[in-house]
């Protein structure tokens, strides 16, 4: 969406929190058939980390959420907007974003989820920064958080040996200034190929509990090989379109955050883009993928480790579930 105004939206403030429990791989060939040797030669992840048994996606996001009010030099009583990506709510309602808000003692502002599956954080930045420039909101919470922990098949190797739990958060701020912050945005889905990548559980088949149970469909399904294709196809098409629609050269970009799923689609990424691995913010070793999640931990990660300074342009571009795919590109102020 171009801007009407001379205002932008900027992030004020960044936080994250990741649970303290780590789940190595090596823990992980103790419950299935699998080996270090083999996760981490195909995906690049070493460890992930797993939320205690009752700690739940607003308590993960709250902290986060808590760190990047404070990081913005803000109290929650500023926040105007709470919207949280996250595909793991604490209950199917209320949203995760009202536990939030009440967690943390905002004000009776809006509160809402976006279901976006990986691309979560993007679609929820994007649908805040609109807002913020239309209704002129100064300053929103927006929030990636999974517990991804409890829709994993602990028996299906295939699938539990990729995902992680924890939440990112960052502050978005409205500043009398143009071109700064968000500069260009991207958003898109094909729901041709749903199927792949799911949940399966569907409460209107009335298929019975038991079997739901027995075939694991409230668990994550996915067809691993196909989502890779298309996944490096997606996120490929995404940053290119992304660059051109900013008027941007790869060149331009400081540091590339991607959707942390798997080393090889980032590697791809990196050849096609012609973008050294080096500008690349990568964290999946130590935490997995968490879904809507994983952007803002690696965004938190790269500000706190001082790899992203001012003037900087940032390129974000994630992939998932939907399927739906979304890209950034962010001039840091
Ligand atoms: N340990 C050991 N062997 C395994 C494991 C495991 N954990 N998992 C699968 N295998 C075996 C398979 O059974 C298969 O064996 P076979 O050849 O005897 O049949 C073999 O390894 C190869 O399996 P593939 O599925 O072809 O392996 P691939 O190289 O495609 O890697 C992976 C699998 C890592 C899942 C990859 O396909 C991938 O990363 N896909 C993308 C996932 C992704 O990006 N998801 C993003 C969105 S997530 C979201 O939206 C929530």
């Amino acid at each position: 969406m171009s801007q009407a105004s001379e205002k932008s939206v900027i992030i004020s403030g960044v936080g994250s929190y990741t649970p303290s429990k780590i789940l190595t791989n090596d823990d992980l060939s103790k419950i299935v058939e699998t080996s270090d040797e083999w996760i981490r030669t195909r995906t690049g992840i070493r460890e992930r980390r797993i939320a205690g048994e009752n700690e739940t996606t607003s308590d993960m996001a709250s902290a986060a959420a808590s760190e990047a009010i404070k990081n913005a030099g803000l109290k929650p009583s500023d926040i105007e907007l709470i919207i949280v990506g996250t595909v793991t709510p604490d209950m199917r309602f209320p949203n995760t974003a009202c536990f939030i808000q009440r967690k943390l003692g905002i004000g009776k502002v809006p509160a809402f989820d976006v279901e976006a599956a990986c691309s979560g954080f993007l679609y929820t930045v994007e649908i805040a920064r609109s807002l913020m420039l239309t209704s002129g909101y100064k300053h929103a919470l927006v929030i990636g958080a999974e517990k991804l922990s409890k829709i994993t098949n602990w028996e299906d190797r295939t699938t539990c040996v990729l995902f992680g739990d924890g939440a990112g958060a960052v502050v978005l701020s409205l500043v009398d200034e143009p071109r700064v912050g968000i500069l260009q945005s991207l958003m898109g889905a094909d729901g041709n190929e749903s199927d792949i990548l799911c949940v399966p559980e569907n409460e209107q088949s009335g298929t019975a509990a038991v079997e739901k149970i027995e075939r694991a469909l409230h668990k994550i399904h996915m067809q691993g090989n196909q989502v890779f294709k298309i996944a490096v196809r997606v996120m490929c098409q995404s940053a290119v379109d992304i660059l051109e629609k900013a008027n941007i050269s790869a060149e331009d970009i400081s540091l590339v955050i991607p959707h942390q799923a798997n080393n090889r689609i980032i590697e791809a990424l990196s050849q096609r883009l012609g973008i050294g691995m080096d500008r690349f913010k990568i964290n999946l070793d130590r935490y997995g993928n968490t879904s809507a999640a994983s952007i803002p931990i690696a965004l938190d990660e790269a500000y706190r480790n001082g790899r992203i300074k001012s003037g900087d342009t940032i390129l974000m571009v994630a992939f998932g579930g939907g399927l739906t795919w979304a890209a950034m590109v962010i001039k840091w102020q």
